[in-house]
């Protein structure tokens, strides 16, 4: 009330404002403090008790349920530091640049391996007859491979130890891709492992690869402990806790992301320095999060957030499932290729379950392109099934 005794004396001295006829038996101040009061009260009422339904909503405010918020102004955007800002109009520019034209395409399949490489007869299979559009690109982080194909004979690159789950096996993808991209050619660029295999033939990769916009970067947002229960706040400010991704390590990535991730050594430090096995007590691996969020954050619709190789986790083990000799069957390759939704589960306690279909170009098609965790023992059996199980009709 004392507010408004001492607003009360104010308008007593302010230039008398002409009244409304009706309204001239009440005398003046008073209908100013009943007025006002029942203002105060509706606003009091309505801070307390915030409306739920629209109409209600519409009444407090023109922009819907946001209730007394939305009459504050908006939080200022975080103001980026001069590192981000050179760094995302590098990034944007090569976005908007369209990809010089190769009048002959082809994609580089990027082999991260320890050493040998047991499914190169297979893999010499499905290159055969498709020479002149494709480049082959070995890492072998230990040991020199024999080779039983002339498609890999001299292609590693240097190398350098690569330790599962630390910043050495991002590092070594880059170093795969910088091989590759010296190749003005390469258009695409495959990450495989030595437990992959091809599930399509030749020409049917070549075609969803290169006929699409997209890079198959797997991500997803996974809020429990193996997701963003990684991300530690040192990551800051460049990186936020919801903008951190979870993505299997194995990429498809077109010419223009692999020349981004080249240029980038700001976002890569951050993961580099704080996304590493036993950091504060976490576990981060860097190949599976440096990547996707990345994308997520600079292209997320340059991204299809799958990935194209195939891996079996329904066995909710600590490692997906690896096929034995037994397992390989034309039924489960059909199984495989005709797969045409991508499926995340979370790793918090309510285990949900995200299903998106794959959509290339806008139409559902199959998901998977290659598939990992073979055994060495089921190269007989592949090869043995290889021309028929890459000639199953296209679904949908
Ligand atoms: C790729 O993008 C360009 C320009 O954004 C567009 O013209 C082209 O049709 C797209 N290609 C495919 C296969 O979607
Ligand atoms: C991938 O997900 C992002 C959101 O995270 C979305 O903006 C983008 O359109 C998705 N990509 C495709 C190809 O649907
Ligand atoms: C293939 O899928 C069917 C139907 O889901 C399943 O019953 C069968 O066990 C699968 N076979 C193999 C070999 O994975
Ligand atoms: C592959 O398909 C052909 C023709 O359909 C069939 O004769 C042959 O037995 C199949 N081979 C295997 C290994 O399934």
């Amino acid at each position: 009330m004392k507010s408004a005794q001492a607003w009360r004396l104010g308008i007593k001295d302010a230039p008398i404002l002409p009244m409304p006829r009706q309204r001239g038996h009440l005398k003046k101040p008073t209908w100013i403090i009943v007025l006002v009061s029942l203002v105060s009260f509706f606003l009091i009422c309505a801070y307390v008790y915030p409306p739920h339904n629209s109409a209600a909503c519409y009444v407090f405010s023109s922009h819907g349920c946001k209730g007394f918020k939305s009459w504050l102004p908006p939080k200022p955007a975080r103001e980026l530091t001069d590192d981000e800002i050179a760094s995302r109009i590098v990034i944007r520019e090569m976005l908007k640049t369209p990809p010089a034209i190769s009048l002959n395409p082809k994609i580089a399949f990027l082999f991260l391996t320890p050493g040998a490489l047991p499914f190169e007869r297979l893999w010499d299979k499905f290159f055969q007859g498709h020479e002149g559009r494709f480049s082959v690109y070995v890492h072998a982080s230990k040991d020199k491979p024999v080779h039983f194909s002339r498609y890999f004979i001299n292609r590693e690159i240097r190398s350098d130890t690569v330790v599962w789950g630390k910043i050495s096996m991002v590092d070594a993808e880059r170093r795969l891709l910088a091989n590759a991209l010296k190749d003005p050619n390469n258009q695409h660029f495959v990450l495989l492992s030595d437990s992959c295999i091809p599930l399509r033939d030749f020409d049917y990769v070549y075609n969803y690869l290169m006929n699409t916009n997209v890079s198959f970067i797997d991500c997803f947002e996974d809020p429990g402990p193996h997701g963003t229960g990684r991300y530690i706040e040192y990551m800051l400010p460049e990186v936020e806790k919801k903008d951190f991704r979870k993505g299997a390590q194995w990429f498809t990535m077109k010419r223009q992301h692999a020349i981004i991730i080249m240029a980038d050594s700001l976002y890569y430090s951050k993961f580099r320095e704080y996304c590493k096995p036993g950091m504060e007590g976490r576990n981060c691996y860097s190949d599976e999060h440096y990547l996707p969020t990345f994308f997520y954050m600079l292209d997320p619709a340059g991204i299809a957030n799958w990935s194209v190789t195939h891996v079996d986790w329904s066995e909710m083990k600590w490692h997906p499932k690896s096929y034995r000799a037994q397992d390989v069957t034309f039924q489960l390759m059909r199984n495989i290729t005709s797969i045409i939704d991508s499926v995340h589960v979370t790793s918090d306690e309510r285990r949900e379950v995200k299903v998106r279909p794959c959509l290339w170009n806008g139409n559902h098609r199959p998901c998977y392109l290659f598939a990992r965790k073979f055994l060495p023992e089921t190269l007989d059996n592949l090869l043995h099934l290889f021309p028929n199980y890459t000639s199953i009709s296209v679904g949908r």
